[in-house]
């Protein structure tokens, strides 16, 4: 089944509002006609109204890094799922793996925010993946099954229509290493026969998964060309508006 490619920007902790005005408009004049694939940003919070005002309009979807399982309360710092949506937000990011390295997200929390975004109808883009040490254990498999099965934990089929998976090995973000097409695309068809096992085919079929790790302008059209690799989630390549513009474009 033909899956629409999906990619989106991560810009982490970067970018001033005023910077992140000029990157949102530069990728509007670029991408604005391109209808080809679907595309997101992910500016930081900070940002997130200054971005869905640049956007508004386009095609290009406006996402956030994270959210808080509660809607509203005494947590400081955390922001929710029904204020981003207020804000302009179609995406929220989920699980990434800096966020489980540096500030302590667990399979658990990443399910409970998961299931918060759902309520509040955000499509979440939830990241999985296998550190280096690992993969040099040959443990991959068995990482992205435990971490696949409790971010679909007590999910629906139904539930699905609004999920991306990322497959991101945490050896290749940010470190120029990205994986090979052919060891992502054995990943990500393990992930899409994990989808089959718990919700069957249509949904597996059905369910996009992102590659992301040192996706570059160069790299893009080899790892997305695999059959079972349906868009990119890129990080420092999606802060330059020509290179992302450059990968969204190497997008089947
Ligand atoms: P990178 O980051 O493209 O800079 O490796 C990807 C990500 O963390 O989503």
């Amino acid at each position: 089944m033909a899956r629409r490619s999906f990619v989106a920007g991560n810009w982490k902790m970067n970018k001033t509002p005023e910077e992140a005005r000029a990157l949102a408009l530069d990728l509007r004049t670029r991408l604005n006609s391109y209808a080809k694939c679907d595309v997101a940003v992910c500016p930081t919070n900070l940002c997130i109204t200054t971005v869905v005002e640049a956007l508004r309009g386009s095609s290009i979807a406006v996402g956030a890094q994270n959210v808080f399982w509660e809607k509203s309360g005494a947590y400081t710092g955390e922001i929710s799922a029904p204020m981003v949506v207020a804000s302009g937000c179609q995406y929220a990011i989920i699980g990434h793996s800096e966020r489980r390295q540096y500030f302590g997200e667990t399979d658990a929390t990443v399910n409970k925010r998961i299931k918060a975004a759902l309520t509040a109808r955000l499509k979440v883009i939830a990241c999985v993946g296998e550190t280096k040490e690992e993969r040099l254990s040959n443990v991959t498999q068995q990482v992205v099954k435990r971490q696949v099965a409790a971010a679909l934990d007590g999910l629906t089929a139904g539930d699905m229509a609004l999920i991306t998976i990322a497959y991101e090995p945490v050896w290749a973000i940010g470190t120029g290493l990205n994986a090979t097409p052919q060891q992502a695309q054995e990943v990500h068809a393990f992930i899409r026969d994990l989808v089959r096992a718990k919700f069957g085919a249509a949904v597996a079929d059905a369910v996009r998964i992102q590659y992301g790790g040192s996706v570059k302008a160069d790299n893009a059209k080899d790892l997305l060309s695999q059959p079972d690799i349906d868009g990119a989630l890129v990080g420092g390549a999606s802060l330059a508006a020509k290179d992302f513009e450059a990968i969204v474009k190497a997008a089947k």
